[in-house]
């Protein structure tokens, strides 16, 4: 991610996230449905949410008894999820910065990217992908939910999105068990979207 980039979507996330902060707001606060389907296949162990927003899929698997480290670049998204986390007394390491920059030196039994990809160029989607897998452990789950192929390009010649196609996130989970593989019109409310989502859950079957 080219650093004018970064600070561009640190910007607009972290004032609409302090707008919702102010209002005291609940909106995406609520786990996506393939986190809770996903959540059924992981063992109970580590979680980590790569580009948490408000923390809804977060707060959801902390719930459910995972030791959750989330990552955003929003500081006022990761200031309403430790707010909430400590209200809740949930075990949940929120971390202002850049994912890209961790080391990340364990392994996880569930990885969450939730509409985070579209915020990369193809190279960048495709390594943080594989490093989701390589920070997975054996039997553990990963969640990738994120605008496909067909979605509206960002006005912006500058920033460069990658939307995946179905066969192409298929083929890099090529050898672990797929759980969930869906291609939707329709939102978390059941709504019609304007583009199309990709929703994938797969478990890693060997080391
Ligand atoms: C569309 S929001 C999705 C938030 C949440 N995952 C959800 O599904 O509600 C994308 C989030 O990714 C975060 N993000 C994008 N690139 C990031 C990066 N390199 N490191 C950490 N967070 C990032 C943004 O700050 C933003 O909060």
């Amino acid at each position: 991610m080219h650093p004018e980039i970064e600070t561009w979507y640190r910007g607009l996330y972290d004032e609409n996230y302090a707008r919702l902060n102010a209002k005291h707001s609940t909106v995406m606060m609520s786990p996506s449905d393939e986190v809770v389907e996903a959540r059924k296949h992981a063992k109970l162990g580590i979680g980590l949410d790569i580009g948490c927003g408000r923390g809804g899929n977060t707060l959801f698997l902390a719930e459910a008894g995972f030791k959750m480290k989330a990552f955003d670049l929003s500081p006022s998204a990761i200031k309403n999820l430790r707010e909430e986390a400590e209200k809740r007394r949930l075990e949940i390491e929120a971390v202002a910065g850049n994912f890209l920059h961790e080391l990340l030196p364990f392994k996880f039994n569930i990885v969450v990217a939730s509409y985070i990809f579209d915020h990369f160029e193809e190279d960048e989607a495709h390594y943080i992908v594989r490093r989701m897998q390589e920070k997975t452990q054996k039997g553990g789950v990963n969640v990738v939910t994120t605008f496909g192929h067909g979605t509206i390009e960002h006005p912006d010649a500058a920033i460069r999105h990658h939307h995946f196609k179905m066969d192409e996130l298929l083929r890099l989970y090529r050898g672990w068990q797929i759980i969930r593989c869906e291609k939707t019109r329709k939102n978390d409310m059941n709504l019609p979207h304007k583009f199309p989502v990709l929703k994938l859950v797969a478990k890693k079957t060997a080391a």
